[in-house]
């Protein structure tokens, strides 16, 4: 996990509704926001263990939801817990995180 303090994202950054690739390596870590809701999750999709992003970075979101490009599980932004589609019922990994000063930070 990011140690506590890491800035993942500036909000000013991030689509609403949408999401994107935090700025950190060692983990890939998908930063998610629809309003005022901010989510932070490992960027591994546990149906298939792909990205939940697109090579660019795009996220699909709809209506509280992240949609997997690749076979189009959905999980709900809030939670992480899968919706729909072929995940079966195993969510996202949490990577907690507040929103500091504008930015998303880790916990
Ligand atoms: S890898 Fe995400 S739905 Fe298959």
């Amino acid at each position: 996990m990011p140690p506590p303090g890491t800035v993942l994202k500036r909000l000013a950054d991030l689509p609403d509704p949408g999401g994107a690739p935090a700025e950190y390596e060692p983990l890939p870590v998908l930063v998610l926001r629809a309003g005022d809701v901010v989510r932070a999750y490992v960027n591994v999709c546990p149906h298939a263990g792909r990205p939940l992003c697109l090579p660019s970075g795009r996220t699909l979101v709809s209506e509280g939801h992240v949609v997997c490009p690749f076979h189009g599980a959905s999980f709900d932004i809030e939670s992480g817990a899968c919706t729909g589609g072929p995940a079966g019922r195993t969510g996202l990994k949490p990577v907690p995180v507040k929103v500091e000063a504008g930015k998303v930070v880790a916990l």
